[in-house]
Protein backbone atom coordinates (compact mmCIF):
# COMPACT_ATOMS: atom_id res chain seq x y z
CA UNK A 1 0.00 0.00 0.00
CA UNK A 2 1.69 3.45 -0.93
CA UNK A 3 2.21 6.06 1.93
CA UNK A 4 -0.24 8.91 2.05
CA UNK A 5 2.68 10.88 0.96
CA UNK A 6 3.31 9.05 -2.19
CA UNK A 7 -0.01 8.75 -3.27
CA UNK A 8 -1.40 11.46 -6.41
CA UNK A 9 -5.09 12.90 -5.20
CA UNK A 10 -7.84 14.09 -8.08
CA UNK A 11 -10.33 14.20 -5.35
CA UNK A 12 -10.64 17.99 -4.96
CA UNK A 13 -10.98 21.02 -7.47
CA UNK A 14 -9.47 20.52 -10.74
CA UNK A 15 -6.74 22.40 -10.39
CA UNK A 16 -5.16 25.66 -12.72
CA UNK A 17 -3.52 23.88 -15.57
CA UNK A 18 0.28 24.93 -14.55
CA UNK A 19 1.36 23.90 -17.76
CA UNK A 20 0.98 22.90 -21.20
CA UNK A 21 2.49 20.97 -24.09
CA UNK A 22 5.86 22.67 -25.43
CA UNK A 23 4.96 21.56 -28.42
CA UNK A 24 1.96 20.78 -31.29
CA UNK A 25 1.66 16.63 -31.63
CA UNK A 26 -0.14 14.66 -34.17
CA UNK A 27 -2.68 12.82 -32.03
CA UNK A 28 -2.05 15.37 -28.92
CA UNK A 29 -5.20 14.65 -26.20
CA UNK A 30 -5.57 18.82 -25.34
CA UNK A 31 -8.88 18.89 -26.59
CA UNK A 32 -10.10 15.89 -24.80
CA UNK A 33 -8.82 16.64 -21.33
CA UNK A 34 -12.25 17.63 -19.97
CA UNK A 35 -13.75 14.06 -21.25
CA UNK A 36 -10.43 12.07 -19.77
CA UNK A 37 -9.52 14.08 -16.77
CA UNK A 38 -12.22 12.63 -14.83
CA UNK A 39 -11.98 9.34 -16.44
CA UNK A 40 -9.15 8.82 -13.68
CA UNK A 41 -9.54 7.23 -10.35
CA UNK A 42 -9.28 9.74 -7.14
CA UNK A 43 -6.44 8.16 -6.16
CA UNK A 44 -3.11 7.00 -7.34
CA UNK A 45 0.18 6.01 -7.09
CA UNK A 46 2.05 6.76 -10.28
CA UNK A 47 1.01 8.29 -13.55
CA UNK A 48 2.93 6.07 -16.08
CA UNK A 49 2.82 7.21 -19.85
CA UNK A 50 4.34 5.30 -22.35
CA UNK A 51 3.43 7.52 -25.19
CA UNK A 52 4.02 10.46 -23.72
CA UNK A 53 4.15 12.70 -27.15
CA UNK A 54 3.36 16.35 -26.64
CA UNK A 55 2.13 14.78 -23.28
CA UNK A 56 -1.63 16.76 -23.21
CA UNK A 57 -2.89 14.34 -20.76
CA UNK A 58 0.71 14.96 -18.60
CA UNK A 59 0.15 18.48 -18.33
CA UNK A 60 -3.55 17.96 -17.36
CA UNK A 61 -3.28 16.06 -14.95
CA UNK A 62 0.34 17.10 -13.17
CA UNK A 63 0.89 14.28 -11.21
CA UNK A 64 3.28 14.45 -8.21
CA UNK A 65 5.18 11.50 -9.32
CA UNK A 66 4.92 9.57 -12.52
CA UNK A 67 7.07 8.25 -15.32
CA UNK A 68 7.16 9.22 -19.01
CA UNK A 69 8.76 7.54 -21.91
CA UNK A 70 8.68 8.09 -25.63
CA UNK A 71 10.16 6.01 -28.64
CA UNK A 72 11.10 9.04 -30.60
CA UNK A 73 14.76 10.18 -29.26
CA UNK A 74 14.26 13.96 -30.29
CA UNK A 75 11.23 14.22 -27.99
CA UNK A 76 12.92 12.41 -25.23
CA UNK A 77 15.98 14.69 -25.51
CA UNK A 78 13.83 18.24 -25.75
CA UNK A 79 12.37 16.85 -22.20
CA UNK A 80 15.03 16.04 -20.28
CA UNK A 81 17.30 19.06 -21.48
CA UNK A 82 13.93 21.38 -20.62
CA UNK A 83 14.19 19.24 -17.06
CA UNK A 84 18.00 20.17 -16.33
CA UNK A 85 18.43 23.62 -18.28
CA UNK A 86 15.32 25.56 -19.60
CA UNK A 87 18.11 28.59 -19.85
CA UNK A 88 19.94 26.64 -21.97
CA UNK A 89 17.22 25.72 -24.82
CA UNK A 90 16.15 29.34 -24.70
CA UNK A 91 19.96 30.67 -25.02
CA UNK A 92 20.05 28.62 -28.92
CA UNK A 93 16.30 29.39 -29.35
CA UNK A 94 16.55 33.14 -29.46
CA UNK A 95 19.76 32.72 -31.72
CA UNK A 96 17.64 31.34 -34.07
CA UNK A 97 16.02 33.20 -37.22
CA UNK A 98 12.24 32.58 -38.57
CA UNK A 99 12.58 32.39 -42.46
CA UNK A 100 12.32 30.28 -45.27
CA UNK A 101 16.11 30.03 -45.54
CA UNK A 102 16.81 29.51 -41.74
CA UNK A 103 14.08 26.99 -41.72
CA UNK A 104 15.72 24.58 -44.37
CA UNK A 105 19.40 25.26 -43.01
CA UNK A 106 18.04 24.26 -39.42
CA UNK A 107 16.06 20.77 -41.12
CA UNK A 108 19.10 19.95 -42.59
CA UNK A 109 21.52 19.37 -39.62
CA UNK A 110 21.37 16.12 -37.85
CA UNK A 111 20.47 16.00 -34.08
CA UNK A 112 22.64 13.38 -33.07
CA UNK A 113 25.19 15.68 -34.45
CA UNK A 114 24.57 18.39 -32.45
CA UNK A 115 24.99 19.91 -28.28
CA UNK A 116 21.43 18.18 -26.58
CA UNK A 117 20.72 22.06 -25.83
CA UNK A 118 21.14 23.00 -29.46
CA UNK A 119 18.77 19.94 -30.87
CA UNK A 120 16.35 20.23 -27.91
CA UNK A 121 16.08 24.01 -29.57
CA UNK A 122 15.61 22.72 -32.76
CA UNK A 123 13.02 20.24 -31.99
CA UNK A 124 11.14 23.14 -30.81
CA UNK A 125 11.88 25.76 -33.50
CA UNK A 126 11.12 22.83 -36.03
CA UNK A 127 7.45 22.25 -34.69
CA UNK A 128 6.54 25.98 -34.17
CA UNK A 129 7.38 27.11 -37.71
CA UNK A 130 6.69 23.75 -39.68
CA UNK A 131 3.73 23.27 -41.71
CA UNK A 132 0.48 23.12 -39.18
CA UNK A 133 2.66 22.60 -36.31
CA UNK A 134 3.57 18.77 -37.51
CA UNK A 135 6.88 18.21 -38.51
CA UNK A 136 7.22 15.50 -40.11
CA UNK A 137 9.79 13.53 -39.20
CA UNK A 138 8.86 13.85 -35.64
CA UNK A 139 5.39 12.06 -36.21
CA UNK A 140 5.92 9.97 -39.65
CA UNK A 141 3.30 7.85 -39.26
CA UNK A 142 0.64 10.30 -38.45
CA UNK A 143 1.12 13.38 -40.70
CA UNK A 144 -0.60 13.41 -43.87
CA UNK A 145 0.78 13.47 -47.42
CA UNK A 146 0.24 17.29 -47.54
CA UNK A 147 2.15 18.34 -44.52
CA UNK A 148 5.04 15.88 -46.31
CA UNK A 149 4.65 18.22 -49.38
CA UNK A 150 4.21 21.53 -48.06
CA UNK A 151 7.65 20.67 -46.25
CA UNK A 152 9.47 19.16 -49.04
CA UNK A 153 10.44 16.09 -48.09
CA UNK A 154 7.93 14.11 -50.67
CA UNK A 155 7.95 14.90 -54.24
CA UNK A 156 4.24 15.79 -55.65
CA UNK A 157 5.69 13.59 -58.90
C1 LIG B 1 -0.49 10.58 -30.08
S1 LIG B 1 1.07 10.76 -29.26
C2 LIG B 1 0.60 10.65 -27.55
C3 LIG B 1 -0.28 11.78 -27.08
C4 LIG B 1 -0.18 12.07 -25.61
N1 LIG B 1 -0.22 10.91 -24.75
C5 LIG B 1 -1.09 13.16 -25.10
O1 LIG B 1 -1.42 13.15 -23.90
O2 LIG B 1 -1.48 14.06 -25.86
C6 LIG B 1 1.77 9.15 -29.53
C7 LIG B 1 3.25 9.04 -29.14
O3 LIG B 1 3.56 7.66 -29.01
C8 LIG B 1 4.89 7.47 -29.41
N2 LIG B 1 5.06 6.05 -29.73
C9 LIG B 1 4.54 5.38 -30.79
N3 LIG B 1 4.88 4.07 -30.71
C10 LIG B 1 5.59 3.92 -29.57
C11 LIG B 1 6.20 2.80 -28.93
N4 LIG B 1 6.13 1.59 -29.46
N5 LIG B 1 6.83 2.99 -27.77
C12 LIG B 1 6.91 4.24 -27.21
N6 LIG B 1 6.35 5.34 -27.78
C13 LIG B 1 5.70 5.18 -28.93
C14 LIG B 1 5.09 8.41 -30.58
O4 LIG B 1 6.46 8.76 -30.74
C15 LIG B 1 4.21 9.60 -30.17
O5 LIG B 1 4.99 10.63 -29.61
Amino acid sequence: MPSKQTVNKLDREPAPILARPLLKWAGGKGQLLDKILPKFPKTYNKYIEPFFGGGAVFFGLAPEHSLIADSNPELINLYRCIAENPEGVMHFLKGFQNSKEAFYEMRALDPTNLDPLHAAARTIYLNKTCFNGLYPTLCPSIVTRTARLSCGLESSK
